[in-house]
């Protein structure tokens, strides 16, 4: 995108993630998260490639550059410790890796995007992208060692899948008795309003998970055997069925050792399956330790099509969810038992995942992608750059000036 083209709201999106540029990586938003978060950089590296492609490569190259020894990436990179965050690198006391850091991961989309920042310009060279392969592909393998059942992914905290307070873990949650977890001081809260975020009986659960994880020093054994929170997520079997995919596509491309991804990939295809929760009609969250389903429908249940999976059972759902909110796609159906228009991934439409799900649905050719491409460009046009926002009207909540819109303006939603 040269200047000539660029429309006041390309410059605005430009203008934030300059804003939440912080040389080698950016922030979310300023005051409400101050660190590197591992998805958000993923899509902020699509954001960069529409004007700065080196800039592109380094938040990649930074996330990764925080790998653990076991092929790990943290959802949170604490580069510079900043006290307006709980929980900061003191709670977590990780040792796993280079960088201070959480000791979760987050769903694996960095391959898919850095595949869309190396085909934005192939003739600028494949050196960013070799680099990088390798240690894309040791995460994967950290995923297809630690995470399976069934071959469906698995988060071992809420805020693993991104969706730190989506209903798909409602019955795990309650599993949890969190007695003894002291007292702490949330920071969320006094950036933005109550209402619109987790509660305290969720908080006091992340918490007492941050700290069994301590106690098992981050053991991805110890956590299988002991973790009470173990589900097997839509957003991380998809997101790494896709991430696998694309890799698989890049090392074929640039002549690489591809691993084990050809038999990964129908492992993580049959594992998709077994979310497929016959009662409900749709992808479900499953939970591993008591074997339930949530019986939830959530944003990430439509990201099959992302994961290459057009399953014509998932259309019904789409075309009610599309009509059923004037900005779709909420994170729970608006007229669902536990919706919530404010409280984050309860109701809210989010950008990032309307990306995913809409360049899903535009790869398997479904004119709903288009839709949902321009419904996203509308939200961002009329209510601005924010973290969430209310299905219904569209009003804007969470964190302003946020990265992810803005990159997500850039890379797909601003681009008729
Ligand atoms: C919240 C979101 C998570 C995101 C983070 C930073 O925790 O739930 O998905 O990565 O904020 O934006």
């Amino acid at each position: 995108m040269n200047d000539m083209t660029q429309s006041p709201l390309d410059r605005d999106a430009r203008a934030i993630m300059q804003a939440n540029d912080r040389g080698r990586y950016s922030i979310p938003t300023s005051g409400l998260y101050p660190y590197q978060w591992n998805w958000d950089s993923a899509v902020a590296a699509a954001g960069y490639a529409e004007f700065d492609l080196d800039r592109a490569w380094l938040e990649l190259e930074t996330l990764f550059s925080g790998q653990w020894a076991n092929g790990m990436v943290p959802h949170i990179l604490f580069h510079k410790v900043d006290p307006g965050y709980f929980p900061g690198p003191d709670v977590w006391g990780c040792e796993g890796g280079p960088i201070a850091s959480s000791g979760i991961s987050q769903p694996p989309i960095a391959p898919t995007f850095a595949r869309m920042v190396w085909e934005k310009d192939r003739a600028a060279g494949d050196a960013p992208m070799r680099r990088l392969f390798p240690k894309m592909l040791a995460w994967h393998q950290w995923f297809m060692d630690w995470r399976l059942d069934r071959g469906a992914v698995c988060v071992t905290h809420p805020w693993e899948a991104g969706r730190d307070n989506a209903p798909d873990w409602d019955g795990a949650m309650a599993a949890i008795d969190p007695t003894g977890v002291g007292d702490y001081q949330r920071r969320d809260t006094s950036h933005v309003d109550s209402d619109a975020r987790p509660t305290k009986y969720d908080y006091d659960r992340y918490i007492w998970l941050v700290q069994l994880g301590r106690r098992l020093k981050w053991d991805e054994a110890a956590l299988l055997k002991e973790n009470p929170f173990r589900v097997a997520d839509p957003t991380m079997t998809f997101a790494l069925l896709r991430s696998a995919r694309d890799l698989l596509a890049i090392g074929q491309a640039l002549d690489l050792d591809t691993g084990a991804l050809q038999d990964d990939i129908k492992t993580l295809e049959a594992g998709a399956d077994t979310l497929w929760n016959p009662e409900l009609e749709a992808y479900d969250a499953r939970d591993v330790r008591s074997g339930l389903w949530a019986g939830s429908l959530s944003n990430a249940s439509f990201m099959c099509w992302y994961a290459g999976i057009d399953n014509p059972a998932m259309q019904a759902p789409l075309e009610k969810m599309m009509r059923d909110s004037a900005y779709p796609v909420p994170s729970y159906p608006v007229d669902g038992e536990k919706f919530d228009s404010k409280r984050y991934w309860r109701g809210p439409s989010w950008a990032v995942m309307n990306m995913l799900i809409g360049v899903g649905l535009e790869d398997c050719g479904k004119p709903e992608g288009t839709l949902l491409r321009q419904k996203t460009g509308d939200l961002i046009r009329n209510f601005g750059f924010a973290e969430y926002y209310n299905p219904l009207d569209g009003t804007p909540a969470g964190g302003e000036s946020f990265t992810w819109p803005a990159a997500v303006w850039l890379s797909w939603a601003g681009r008729a």
